[in-house]
C-alpha cells in the first residue's frame, strides 16, 4: 500500500518523476514538526511524514508508554500542511517477531545522549533506516534540536548509501522555540506549570555561557557557571553542559577555528530537556 502510493506519488510529474521529502516523527506534533513540513515541502514536489513511537529507542526506564499518543490530531494538522501521505505504521509492521537486526553508528553516538542513555541511537539509527528504505526519499528533514540525533542518521546515511553520493539529502533544520526562549518539545507538555517557568532558565543560561565563550573566557569556568545557573533555577540536575565540535561531537575543551556547540541535557522534576546551540569563533 506504502508502494502504491508512492508510486503515485513519484508519477505526478511525468517523465523524471516528482520528488519526496521525508519527515520522520514520532507525533505528539508541534510547531517544530510543523517548520520541518515547511520546510520539507519548500525543497520538495512531495511530503511524506512518518509517525511512529519507536519502542527500540526508549530505555527500560523511560517514558514509551506515557509517550503522548495523539494520531487523529496529528493526521489533520498534516493533511492541513499540504503533506501527500502520513505514514504511521504499527509495531509489529516495523518489528515483527524474529526482527534482529541492529544498527550501531560507532563515535558520534557515544558521548552526550549516547552516554545517558545506551542504545537509544542504535535505535534511532535502525528505525530511520527503515524509514529510508521504506520511502526512498530524495531528501529528509530533522531538527536541530536533536543535534546528536542528527549527527548520527547523517553519518549512518553517507556510510549505508541511504541517500545519493555528494548530495547533501540529510537537512537539519533550526530549533524553534517558544517566547521565552525554550526550545519546543513534544515532552514540554509534561513539566508542570513551575517547571515550565523555570525551563526557561535553561536557553538563557545558554546563551550567557555562549556569550562569555565567544568574548574569550576560559571555556571549563563557562560551562560551571551554566550548570550553577540552571540548578539555581529550578533544575534537579544537569546530565552534562559540553562544548563540543559540531561535526564529530568530539569535546573541546577551548574554542578553535572549527564550528563549536554547546550541547546540555538537564532535569527538572521528571522531564529530562536537551537543548544546543552554535558558538562561534572569534573573527
Ligand atoms: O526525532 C524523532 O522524533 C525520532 O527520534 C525519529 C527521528 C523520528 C526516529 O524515531
Amino acid at each position: 500500500m506504502l508502494r502504491t502510493a508512492l508510486a503515485q506519488l513519484r508519477a505526478s510529474e511525468g517523465h523524471g518523476g516528482a520528488t519526496v521529502a521525508l519527515v520522520p516523527t514520532m507525533g505528539a506534533l508541534h510547531d517544530g514538526h510543523l517548520t520541518l513540513v515547511r520546510r520539507a515541502r519548500a525543497e520538495a514536489d512531495h511530503v511524506v511524514a512518518s509517525i511512529f513511537v519507536n519502542p527500540k529507542q526508549f530505555g527500560v526506564n523511560e517514558d514509551l508508554d506515557a509517550y503522548p499518543r495523539q494520531l487523529a490530531e496529528d493526521a489533520a494538522m498534516l493533511e492541513a500542511e499540504g503533506v501527500a501521505l502520513l505514514w504511521a505504521p504499527d509495531v509489529e509492521a516495523m518489528y515483527p517477531s524474529g526482527f534482529a537486526t541492529n544498527i550501531g553508528v560507532a563515535g558520534v553516538s557515544d558521548g552526550l545522549c549516547g552516554a545517558a542513555r545506551p542504545g537509544h541511537f542504535d535505535g534511532v539509527a535502525t528505525v530511520a533506516c527503515k524509514l529510508f528504505n521504506q520511502v526512498q526519499p530524495d531528501m529528509a528533514f530533522f531538527g536541530e534540536k536533536d543535534f546528536q540525533q542528527l549527527a548520527v542518521i547523517r553519518t549512518m546515511a553517507r556510510d549505508l548509501d541511504l541517500t545519493r553520493p555528494h548530495v547533501d539529502a540529510i537537512i537539519g533544520v533550526p530549533t524553534v522555540r517558544e517566547a521565552d526562549g525554550l526550545a519546543m518539545s513534544s515532552r514540554n507538555r509534561y513539566l508542570t506549570p513551575d517547571d515550565r517557568r523555570a525551563a526557561a532558565a535553561l536557553p538563557h543560561a545558554m546563551r550567557t555561557a555562549i556569550a562569555a565563550i565567544e568574548g574569550g573566557d576560559d571555556v571549563a569556568t563557562a560551562l560551571a557557571g551554566l550548570q550553577a545557573d540552571i540548578l539555581a533555577a529550578g533544575f534537579a540536575s544537569v546530565d552534562y553542559a559540553e562544548l563540543a565540535d559540531s561535526r564529530s561531537l568530539a569535546p573541546l575543551g577551548t574554542l578553535g577555528k572549527t564550528p563549536a556547540r554547546l550541547l546540555v541535557a538537564a532535569r527538572i522534576g521528571n522531564t529530562r530537556l536537551i537543548d544546543n546551540m552554535a558558538v562561534n569563533a572569534p573573527a
